[in-house]
């Protein structure tokens, strides 16, 4: 079955990158010149999602000015003969189709999937973590989607973390099947020791769910830190049926934490066309001096 629906959960306070996220939310955190958000919708753009669901809260609505038109600044870039951007700001506003969701309390990320029941219905959906921008050729999105596809079950894309990492994400208990995809059959959050994890391979922003996680949400109860935890419906379902791990090809920025954004920044300034010279250059000296 061809996935066509995706949901940007988009709606956590970002608490560890305050005070940046306190009247601006993380996910609109600049790259260079892109917010993180554009980098994630593009991402499911480029994977062939149609639709695509963002759960926002409060204080967020700069999230939807991002991917709307913008009749005023088109016509001064039109007047101004800058036709490049101008094509450029019509298409942000033309990824997808768009819809906004608000989750009224800020619950939990299987809270946040909940609220998506009605958009998604019956069909399976991928989910992409609205602070994780994951660059690569290929996109990490389809590379899921394809193994939903070619196995039918449930998809998490998933890294090997670091022993001290692996206590704050969720821990896989994996089996490799072939080439980047492995069989889990179980899973922990947050694992307090190394003796409760199963590996070192943790999911990583990405998944693609079958529509039955909805009931499973509805039913476990609110777990680490009072929230609904999608990692515990992954689970039930994990056990119950299998998914599918995606060891995915593609480098992942955590915008949630001050060290992945700095990370996205360099590197992305790095390569980009109109700063990556002199920005090789300075940072050059820079280091010389470390
Ligand atoms: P995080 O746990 O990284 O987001 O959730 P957070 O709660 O904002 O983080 P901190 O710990 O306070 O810094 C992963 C994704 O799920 C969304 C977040 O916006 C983020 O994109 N999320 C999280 C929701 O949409 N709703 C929630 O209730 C929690």
């Amino acid at each position: 079955m061809k996935i066509k629906k995706a949901v940007i959960p988009a709606a956590g306070l970002g608490t560890r990158v305050l005070p940046a996220s306190k009247a601006m939310p993380k996910e609109m955190l600049s790259i260079v010149d892109k917010p993180a958000i554009q980098y994630i919708v593009e991402e499911a753009a480029r994977s062939g999602i149609e639709d695509i669901l963002i759960i926002t809260s409060r204080g967020k609505t700069t999230v939807e000015d991002h991917f709307d038109r913008s009749p005023e600044l088109e016509q001064r870039l039109l007047a101004a003969g800058k036709t490049e951007l101008y094509e450029e700001m019509v298409r942000i506003s033309n990824l997808a189709n768009i819809t906004y969701m608000r989750q009224k309390e800020t619950k939990g990320l299987g809270h946040a999937i909940l609220c998506a029941k009605s958009f998604v219905g019956d069909e399976p959906f991928a989910v992409l973590y609205g602070d994780d921008v994951i660059m690569g050729e290929n996109p990490v999105c389809r590379q899921l989607c394809d193994a939903y596809e070619e196995h039918g079950l449930g998809v998490v894309g998933i890294k090997e973390v670091t022993p001290e990492q692996i206590k704050k994400y969720s821990s896989m208990k994996v089996e490799h099947l072939s080439g980047r995809q492995f069989s889990i059959t179980d899973m922990v959050e947050k694992p307090a020791t190394m003796e409760e994890a199963f590996s070192l391979y943790s999911i990583l922003g990405r998944c693609v769910l079958p529509a039955s996680i909805f009931e499973i949400l509805e039913q476990i109860p609110y777990g680490v830190g009072g929230e609904l935890q999608l990692t515990d419906a992954m689970k039930v379902l994990a056990r119950r049926e299998g998914m599918i791990g995606v060891d995915f090809d593609g480098k992942r920025y955590d915008m949630g934490s001050k060290l992945g954004i700095l990370e996205a920044i360099v590197e992305t300034g790095l390569a980009h066309p109109e700063t990556g010279e002199a920005f090789r250059a300075y940072l050059k000296g820079i280091a010389a001096t470390l």
